[in-house]
């Protein structure tokens, strides 16, 4: 709020808000929280941009825990929440259920406009935005079925058990379980690894070093910023993310990454930290190299 009074809204280029909230533990935004959201975007004239790659997943809590969504499907929740924004965009790897593509919806005819003439120079045509036909049909049968009740419960439920699970352990996660992923805490797992010495990472090694699980960190490797002097202002949490890819894995593959934290907190005591030997200029969470210390 105060860098949004220093600014001006003359000088806000759009609000997004990301349905669920993908880097702080995948919880649902409220129907009231996006509609104080667009108000504020409304009144001011700043465009209002919905990431809803993960809509459906929100919308099933919005009608489990928010008053008055009980009797709403799935759909009507989502259809509801994307009538409040002036745009969206969406990954479509995530709620559309595909293995690639996305798109950019615009409600403004001029502004669509001016995006169609910068995606024939990027993407091509909008009739298809880079993408083959077959991934667009997918895409469309995609974001029929995910709001499918049985589909959401199962992802739900499943997530939800992994957390659970992994909580049982002693291990701190970001609780209540979110619906896409499970966020483990690393500074409280690793109290001896300092955040300049990025016990995300750490953890991010263990993982796949002891099971083969690829996760992500979300912590001061991905957040961390350095000050003048070259020394690095940690992020406020060190979470490692465990995303759940939808219809892929089975009770057994979730059971077999809950085992594995058995042998993760064994040996949690020897776990050392690591320095960052290359870095990119931006973005150095996808592709910094590590050495161990
Ligand atoms: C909330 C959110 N928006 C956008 C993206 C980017 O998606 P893509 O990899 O399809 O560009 C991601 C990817 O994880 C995401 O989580």
């Amino acid at each position: 709020m105060k860098n949004y009074c220093r600014k001006g809204a003359a000088n806000i280029g759009a609000v997004i808000l990301t349905v669920t909230n993908n880097s702080g533990g995948g919880q649902p935004v409220s129907m009231e929280n996006a509609k104080a959201v667009a108000d504020i975007c409304r009144k001011n004239k700043v465009l209002f941009v919905i990431d809803c790659c993960r809509v459906a997943e929100n919308s099933y809590y919005i009608h489990h825990n928010e008053a008055g969504y009980e009797n709403k499907t799935y759909r009507q929740i989502a259809e509801e929440m994307m009538c409040l924004g002036d745009a969206a965009v969406m990954s479509a790897k995530k709620d559309a259920l595909v293995n690639m593509g996305g798109f950019l919806a615009v409600k403004d005819a001029d502004l669509a406009e001016s995006c169609k003439q910068l995606l024939i120079i990027t993407e091509g045509f909008a009739t298809y935005g880079g993408l083959a036909g077959r991934d667009m049909e997918a895409i469309a049968v995609g974001l029929q079925e995910v709001f499918d009740p049985g589909y959401l419960n199962y992802r739900i439920v499943s997530t939800r058990y992994l957390g659970e699970n992994i909580k049982s352990k002693g291990v701190n996660i970001i609780y209540p379980v979110g619906g896409h992923a499970v966020y483990v805490d690393a500074k409280s797992l690793y109290p001896h690894i300092p955040p300049h010495e990025y016990p995300g990472q750490a953890l991010v090694c263990e993982l796949y070093r002891i099971g083969g699980l690829r996760s992500v960190e979300i912590g001061s490797v991905m957040f961390g910023k350095y000050d003048s002097n070259g020394k690095l202002i940690p992020a406020p949490m060190e979470l490692v993310r465990l995303a759940v890819p939808r219809r892929v894995y089975t009770q057994s593959h979730i059971d077999y990454v809950i085992e594995i934290f058995d042998e993760i907190v064994r040996t949690k005591d020897k776990v050392k930290g690591l320095k960052i030997v290359k870095e990119p200029q931006f973005l150095r969470h996808f592709t910094a190299h590590f050495e161990p210390l």
